[in-house]
């Protein structure tokens, strides 16, 4: 039997079911207005945060030549992590290469196998493959359902420990979870809380760390998981909490010991963006501000959103195809916005996944609402708005 032909046709059924079914992806490169990055702040371009990072290349080089605990280590990620930890209000904090990685590295390292991981439906993929790794009983609960979860984990019996792993701002679906109310469950129950940060650091709570700080739950938590690549404009994350969860992190974390560490001029750069984050919470304020008046806006046009003030604005369509083509037609009048389709959603909520940044302008968003009622207006039909 020739293995390879059979792969390739193996292959070739998953791709054309993928087609089939509205799911094969292209790469398209940014063009257009931006209403679709993760850049909230406008840090990715800002001239400081570039400057810095331009500075630390000529300085480093580009490679850091080895993981961290071997060559790849320099005093530029020691200080970036004490900065993270002091803004984040945690002991110490870890940086890693991706928040992929990070989340794998929390799940598995923390984690063993008599334990169990109570996990919100919605949770992102590297949540749920860092709970597939870690060997661990998964038991899901229902989507920002803190009832649910308590009852849950007053029927779960172990030897173990039980943790409860929630995004704190949804990636999605732009809602917040409870925090609060989990952190009494959590302080209740004896339960463990791990809070993916990803959306919410950098725009939220009064010194821009995130919502757990905006809950006040900081010491209900067991360690965060904040990215680097979206509001801070840069790459990487950082795990930040007691210093004994984080030197164990250190010691332990597979996706940390056995992966090159980044290039060392993200660190300088992370650095910088921390520094606007801090000094600038006007930004915070414009994205908010942003985010309420395109929701305004898109409302007023029957176009329905879920109410909210993040900054991720999710517009539902639900079939693949209906998603790519109202994407599409948007693109075609020059608006960068992505379909976003299962598996990073569930099936049958496929959608368009707005997202605002503070370099737009009110125009911008007033155009924008228009051309998307007249696309479902012309193309196809709006579901969320005639229902
Ligand atoms: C909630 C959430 N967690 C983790 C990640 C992964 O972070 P990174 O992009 O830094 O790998 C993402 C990225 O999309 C995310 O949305």
């Amino acid at each position: 039997m020739n293995t390879e032909s059979t792969l390739e046709s193996r292959v070739g059924a998953h791709l054309r079911t993928l087609n089939k079914r509205g799911l094969f992806r292209t790469l398209r490169s940014p063009s257009g207005l931006d209403l679709s990055s993760n850049d909230y702040l406008a840090l990715s371009n800002h001239p400081t945060v570039k400057a810095s990072m331009t500075a630390a290349v000529q300085r480093d080089g580009c490679g850091s030549r080895g993981s961290r605990l071997l060559g790849g280590h320099r005093d530029a990620f020691g200080t970036v992590e004490n900065s993270f930890a002091r803004f984040k209000g945690t002991d110490r904090a870890l940086y890693f290469s991706s928040g992929y990685l990070a989340n794998l590295a929390v799940l598995t390292t923390f984690v063993e196998p008599d334990d169990v991981i109570l996990s919100d439906r919605l949770n992102h993929a590297s949540l749920r493959d860092g709970i597939r790794l870690s060997l661990a009983k998964r038991v899901v609960f229902p989507h920002n359902d803190a009832a649910a979860l308590a009852r849950r984990i007053e029927g779960t019996s172990t030897k173990g420990q039980i943790f409860v792993v929630t995004e704190s701002l949804f990636s999605m679906d732009g809602d917040r979870s409870p925090l609060q109310v989990y952190a009494e469950i959590c302080r209740r129950t004896g339960a463990l809380l791990i809070v993916d940060e990803a959306h919410a650091v950098g725009i939220r709570g009064p010194n821009g760390s995130g919502l757990i700080e905006e809950s006040g739950i900081d010491k209900d938590v067991l360690v965060s998981i904040n990215s680097a690549g979206k509001a801070l404009g840069v790459a990487g994350a950082f795990v930040a909490g007691p210093t004994w969860a984080i030197e164990y992190l250190a010691q332990q974390a597979r996706p940390f010991l056995f992966s090159t560490a980044p290039p060392p001029a993200v660190a300088d750069a992370i650095e910088a963006s921390l520094t606007i984050v801090r000094d600038e919470p006007e930004r915070r304020a414009q994205l908010r501000h942003y985010a309420a008046l395109l929701r305004e806006r898109l409302n007023d046009k029957g176009i329905s959103t879920p109410s909210g003030d993040t900054p991720i604005i999710p517009v539902m369509i639900g079939g693949n195809r209906q998603a790519v083509e109202v994407a599409d037609a948007l693109h075609a009048e020059g608006f960068d916005v992505r379909a976003i389709r299962p598996p990073t959603v569930p099936r049958g909520t496929a959608r368009l996944r707005i997202s605002v940044h503070v370099d737009l302008a009110e125009t911008d968003l007033n155009r924008f609402a228009n051309r998307l009622a007249a696309v479902f207006k012309g193309n196809v039909p709006c579901p969320v708005a005639s229902s």
